[in-house]
């Protein structure tokens, strides 16, 4: 089970990287925005630092035909390293260049995924990672746990490397659900994890056995 953050804030890296047993970053032009304007690949380099390349990190490529997307994928392994992965959409050029790049050896995450037949084009050309979007589909009525369940099935019978990266989460119920039905990773915001940690039932048994505590022993902790 790999579990991956979906941000590029620097300290909410740190903070997890501390806190878990993380396997990655993920990245896309919309939570770059959420940082402001900063200085592309310097902050790539900077995640590159904190998160080494025992973990993976996954840009976003944003050119709109297959050639500008190769270019991008050149352009980010030129500055930031080789072990990077490229997210490209499972379109017709997507795929076309994620053809290419698999070719050229470059990690390749398969994103925007919403069907079953995507993924499994996906696959064929080898991508690394295959990227469904939970929260998306069900937004669109598409059983995303059904999509997930299948990919891995698909994976499984054709003995596939490809993993399931699902990403695209609102809550810790889809994250458990994508688990459930074979993602192999998952990549979480923030947000969503911070919710699943800060439940009030969970300050509710910590404080009870506190109280509990106090009551037998007063003021004295147990280090002391
Ligand atoms: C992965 O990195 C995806 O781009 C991301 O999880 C999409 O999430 P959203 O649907 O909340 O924008």
């Amino acid at each position: 089970m790999e579990i991956l953050v979906d941000t590029v804030n620097l300290d909410e890296i740190k903070k997890y990287q501390q806190m878990l047993h993380l396997s990655g970053v993920t990245s896309n032009p919309t939570i770059f925005k959420k940082e402001g304007r900063v200085d592309f690949f310097d902050h790539l380099r900077k995640i590159r630092e904190i998160i080494g390349t025992d973990e993976t990190l996954h840009v976003q490529a944003v050119g709109d035909t297959t050639e500008e997307i190769e270019a991008d994928a050149h352009r980010i392994l030129q500055e930031i390293d080789h072990q990077v992965y490229i997210k490209i959409p499972t379109n017709e050029v997507g795929l076309k260049a994620m053809k290419a790049l698999k070719k050229e050896g470059v990690h390749v995450t398969a994103t925007a995924i919403y069907t079953v037949f995507q993924g499994e084009l996906a696959m064929t050309v080898g991508a690394d990672y295959l990227a469904p979007y939970y929260n998306r589909m069900l937004n669109m009525n598409i059983d995303a746990a059904q999509v997930i369940n299948e990919l891995a099935l698909a994976i499984k019978l054709s003995h596939s490397k490809t993993k399931i990266l699902a990403a695209s989460f609102h809550n810790v119920a889809q994250v458990t659900d994508a688990f459930k039905n074979g993602a192999q990773a998952a990549t979480i915001g923030t947000d969503v994890i911070a919710s699943g940690l800060k439940a009030p039932m969970i300050s509710a048994a910590v404080s009870d056995f506190k109280n509990d505590w106090q009551s037998l022993y007063g003021n004295q902790t147990i280090a002391t």
